[in-house]
């Protein structure tokens, strides 16, 4: 058998001369969020002349995305799986597509080839001893393009962190570009006041042993600011951020009560800074999992006390939520919401949080709507909803009647906005 030094040896090749195997007509999938192969994807765009009908499949973008630019598109085809500044544009003016699909089921689509992967571009850390390398902060569904792709293009960072749980042999990848480059970093956002009692208001809802499920931004970010005097919390996430870190060197994040996976963490991506990527590397208590193992309703909802924290855009009377789109726009993407809402629903003990600012633009639009816009999508259904939450309180409306509902949300609007909401609730429902 090949000893696995010379087959990487011989694997390493340049990001031209890599990137020679994508052809036109080919799908290729590639890495996201902090984990996105940037030397590997800046290279297929210098390419776009000899291509044609490429599609791009990924999920969160972090960087302007140039395959998604006026004029790129007789080269480029992009399908987004959850958009963002840099593809948003593309899809409301028609070069770009977007497919709605539940962040656990995305392995699916290419494991059963609904779309089947001819090309992965992926980011790893560089090989252990036995010649693994390691998926480091984005294993959600890259393992699996990886797996089903019939070319596997990898970019090993000297930078990439090296995670436990998930990991490639040398001998599944075809192709090596090595570089040695920072990562993406996400700083952590500034928190408001509005945001502040949001995070209150979400941190009184979490007892001691809970297992939390967090977003990005400033919302998870607050919350965790109000943890402070908790014990023994757990974090079995789709993703976490530094303000984790925080509280885990403060002794409160201890993970002991996660009965699944009982002294680690669980996720599937990071994004964070420097600090985050150096915590996660080499450590044992840090286990990195595809996200149809974290995001999977039959997994996640066997862990107790699950409590999931994510936003909104809009929520309806009805408790409908809309996360995703702002009207017609396709704003981001149902990511782990409904996995995460579903799971903690499942679980016993579990509850699930939708928390977001009464008001957008300056205060001039109301969050909580009579009804939800025209063309806005229902990320969260009325039926899985359980919290909802404002500066101005919590609405607790599982089990709850579409009146008692109505009250509730009216209640955490914003009190400019009550009138006009009771007005409406008076007249439809
Ligand atoms: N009407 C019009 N515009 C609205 C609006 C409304 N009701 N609500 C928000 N907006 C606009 C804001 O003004 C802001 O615009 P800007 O970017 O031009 O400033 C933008 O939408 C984002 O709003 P904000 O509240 O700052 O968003 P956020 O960064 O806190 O993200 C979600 C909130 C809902 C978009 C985000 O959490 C998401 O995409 N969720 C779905 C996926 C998910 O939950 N994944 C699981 C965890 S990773």
């Amino acid at each position: 058998m090949k000893d696995w030094k010379q087959d990487y040896n011989e694997k390493i090749t340049t990001k031209e001369e890599a990137l020679l195997h994508v052809n036109s007509g080919n799908r290729v999938v590639f890495g996201h969020a902090a984990g996105e192969p940037i030397i590997l994807v800046d290279e297929l765009v210098n390419q776009n002349n000899r291509l044609q009908d490429v599609e791009i499949v990924h999920m969160v973008p972090l960087r302007e995305c140039k395959y998604c630019l006026p004029g790129m598109e007789n080269h480029f085809r992009h399908n987004s799986l959850f958009s963002g500044a840099g593809t948003r544009r593309g899809i409301s003016e028609g070069r770009s597509d977007y497919t709605p699909v539940f962040f656990s089921e995305i392995p699916r689509l290419f494991r059963d080839e609904i779309l089947p992967v001819d090309v992965t571009l992926i980011q790893l850390s560089p090989p252990n001893e036995d010649g693994y390398l390691s998926f480091g902060i984005s294993v959600d569904y890259t393992m699996q393009a990886a797996q089903s792709a019939k070319i596997v293009i990898a970019e090993v960072n000297k930078q990439m962190p090296r995670t436990w749980g998930s990991q490639i042999h040398v001998s599944e990848i075809d192709y090596i570009v090595e570089t040695d480059r920072l990562l993406l970093e996400i700083t952590p956002p500034e928190i408001s006041s509005v945001e502040e009692s949001i995070g209150r208001n979400i941190a009184s809802l979490i007892p001691d042993k809970a297992n939390l499920q967090l977003g990005i931004g400033a919302i998870p970010d607050a919350a965790l600011s109000f943890l402070h005097e908790k014990q023994d919390l757990g974090i079995h996430t789709e993703m976490f951020s530094d303000g984790v870190v925080d509280l885990y060197n403060q002794g409160v994040v201890t993970n002991k009560y996660n009965n699944l996976n009982p002294g680690k963490f669980t996720a599937t991506f990071l994004m964070g800074t420097r600090r985050l990527y150096d915590f996660v590397d080499d450590n044992p208590n840090v286990d990195m999992h595809p996200v149809d193992y974290t995001n999977n309703v039959m997994v996640a909802g066997r862990v107790n006390n699950l409590i999931s924290i994510n936003s909104a855009i809009q929520v309806d009377l009805f408790g409908q939520v809309c996360s995703d789109t702002i009207g017609y726009q396709q704003f981001s993407g149902v990511g782990g919401q409904v996995d995460f809402v579903r799971a903690s629903s499942l679980s016993p003990g579990g509850k699930s949080i939708i928390a977001f600012p009464s008001t957008s633009k300056n205060g001039t639009i109301s969050r909580i709507v009579p009804l939800l816009n025209e063309g806005a999508c229902v990320t969260t259904s009325r039926n899985d909803v359980h919290y909802i939450i404002t500066e101005y309180g919590i609405a607790d409306l599982r089990g709850k009647t579409i009146r008692q509902r109505a009250k509730a949300l009216i209640s955490i609007a914003h009190p400019d906005f009550q009138d006009y909401l009771n007005q409406n609730y008076k007249k439809n429902i």
